[in-house]
């Protein structure tokens, strides 16, 4: 069978002077994702990978760029999750690591844990040699000032929640040959959110879950409302139910948009391969790269398609 990765960039109303880094962002990390899959590698190495890009990119909050706690510092949030195995890790809250993502792989592998969060995190980064980064290594200016403007932020405001939830999240979901799914989330969180906030990013079932019997999947979107729906989990269920990929997350988050007034997106990929990127902000950058072939779009309904050099 023929590989897929999928991407996102996070599903929010991303301003115009954004939309064409977004673009290119996610298009890289897709075609850097595929050149795993492509050179044999696993559908779990492919989603590391693509979220690695993506947590250098400053355009994206995750890693580098990420959004800023009330205290002006990065707390940042990762998943990753092994379809073959349902084998995952997780880390939250973790300070001055250029890649959680990469973390959270360490977790799932080296320690008989799903999460480590904070101080213990970082405690377990340093103990397998996890080189740490200075704080502003990962802040951006354009982070930096919107901190200093939101800084008023009344946290758990529900129906206030889009005036600070802003730049959101980045994952990606792959099937390799062999059949087996993968998924990966990492965030930077909420914008001036409170210290110790953790969102849906490294929740098992929320922000991310993979299962060969179903697929796997990488949420995006207002962190409070996906954990109150279990957003990846619930899109899966209605996989198990006969549901398609697409029509599984449209009806995933029109319930949470119901249930919760929450919006977001999800990337979807089946273990026949079988893909969707779906979302119900006003904007989500995605891409996917399938048969030679470069998917990608930023508004809703829009597709494009490159055809990539072999
Ligand atoms: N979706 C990311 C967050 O709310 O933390």
């Amino acid at each position: 069978m023929s590989a897929v990765l999928v991407v996102h960039g996070g599903a929010w109303a991303i301003p115009n002077d954004l939309a064409q880094a977004s673009v290119e962002g996610v298009k890289a990390a897709a075609c850097g994702g595929f050149a795993v899959l492509k050179a044999g590698g696993s559908a779990l190495d492919a989603v590391e990978a693509a979220v690695m890009g993506l947590e250098d990119n400053g355009v994206f909050n995750a890693g580098h760029g990420a959004a800023l706690n009330t205290d002006g510092e990065v707390e940042l949030d990762s998943i990753i999750m092994d379809g073959r195995t349902l084998g995952c890790g997780a880390v939250s809250s973790v300070k001055n690591i250029a890649h959680p993502v990469s973390l959270a792989r360490a977790v799932m592998e080296k320690t008989s844990h799903v999460m480590l969060t904070d101080r213990g995190a970082n405690l377990f980064a340093e103990s397998i040699g996890v080189a740490t980064v200075p704080t502003e290594a990962l802040v951006t200016e354009l982070e930096r000032t919107e901190w200093k403007k939101n800084k008023t932020y009344m946290a758990g405001v529900v129906e206030d929640f889009n005036a600070q939830w802003a730049h959101d999240t980045v994952g990606a979901v792959a099937v390799d040959r062999a059949g087996n799914v993968a998924c990966a989330t990492s965030t930077g969180g909420i914008r001036n959110k409170m210290v110790g906030r953790v969102g849906d990013s490294p929740v098992i079932g929320c922000g991310g879950y993979a299962d060969n019997l179903s697929g796997a999947v990488s949420c995006t979107g207002h962190g409070e409302s996906i954990l109150k729906v279990t957003l990846a989990r619930l899109i899966l269920s209605h996989i198990e139910q006969g549901k398609s990929v697409a029509e599984a997350s449209q009806l995933a988050l029109q319930y949470m948009g119901d249930r919760v007034k929450g919006a977001g997106g999800a990337i979807v990929v089946s273990p026949s391969g079988q893909w969707s990127a779906t979302f119900t902000t006003e904007r989500m950058a995605w891409a996917a790269v399938e048969d030679g072939v470069l998917w990608y779009g930023l508004e809703p309904n829009e597709r494009k398609k490159e055809q990539l050099s072999q």
